[in-house]
């Protein structure tokens, strides 16, 4: 899949605008790490990628096509191939376990063997007969991604998916990202205020943004995925 920006300009109240003239394009197989200080329009963006936020003005094309110009049915199948996840976990009552199998319900293929690897994976095993609202912060953010890797997504966007995260549970999730890119060819796109080192090398983009306009854009031509 690619995804391409095309002069995107975004404002929440119609007045001032938060994203200024941005063009991108994102491919798979590929990684891109979204960079930037607080406020400076990386999870509006991701939004925008998603078609979660239609952009204010610019066009958004999946594979060539405009995307806001297609059709209810066509718009509705291409958001069902990209899987986000929220900086802040969004979790429905119910037990951890659940939680873990809505994405794959929706989908309506709940595959036991999968939900069990990545339960297990990520130290849910003990906590899967718990109430959500009874987790740690940390353990939240943990069902919240476990949720979406469970569905094997090949367009993954990430926001601040570290926040919260152990180390230990930072590199399994790292390893899932080169994974996704690697063995299924798929991209995953992440907001992030934390870089570690096997992030970085995995990457094949970096794009800064400060206050709402890219300030920088590098290919990584070391990029190991
Ligand atoms: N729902 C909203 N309504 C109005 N303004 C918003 C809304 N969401 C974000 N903004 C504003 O848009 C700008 C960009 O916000 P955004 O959340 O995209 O930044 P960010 O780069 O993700 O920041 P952070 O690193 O804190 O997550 C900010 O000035 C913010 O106040
Ligand atoms: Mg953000």
């Amino acid at each position: 899949m690619e995804i391409a920006l095309e002069n995107v300009w975004h404002s929440y109240d119609g007045e001032t605008y938060v994203l200024r003239n941005i063009s991108l394009r994102f491919r798979s197989p590929g990684t891109y790490l979204l960079i930037g200080p607080n406020g400076a329009g990386k999870t509006t963006l991701l939004k925008i990628v998603s078609f979660i936020i239609r952009p204010s003005r610019g066009r958004v094309l999946v594979d060539g096509a405009s995307f806001w110009d297609l059709d209810n049915a066509s718009r509705d199948s291409i958001r069902g191939s990209i899987v986000y996840v929220h900086d802040k976990p969004i979790l429905v009552r119910g037990t951890v376990k659940f939680n873990v199998e809505l994405g794959l319900r929706l989908k309506k293929r709940v595959d036991e063997s999968i939900v069990e690897y990545y339960i297990t994976r990520y130290g849910l095993k003990e906590l899967e007969n718990k109430s959500v609202n009874r987790l740690s912060a940390g353990q939240a953010k943990t069902v919240s991604i476990v949720r979406a890797l469970v569905t094997e997504p090949t367009v993954l966007v990430l926001d601040e998916p570290f926040t919260y995260l152990d180390s230990t549970r930072s590199t399994l999730l790292i390893e899932d990202i080169m994974r996704i890119v690697r063995e299924r060819g798929g991209m995953v796109l992440i907001a992030t205020h934390y870089m570690y080192r096997e992030l970085k090398a995995l990457a094949t983009e970096f794009v800064e943004i400060v206050n709402g306009e890219i300030s920088s854009h590098a290919k990584n031509v070391f990029a190991n995925s």
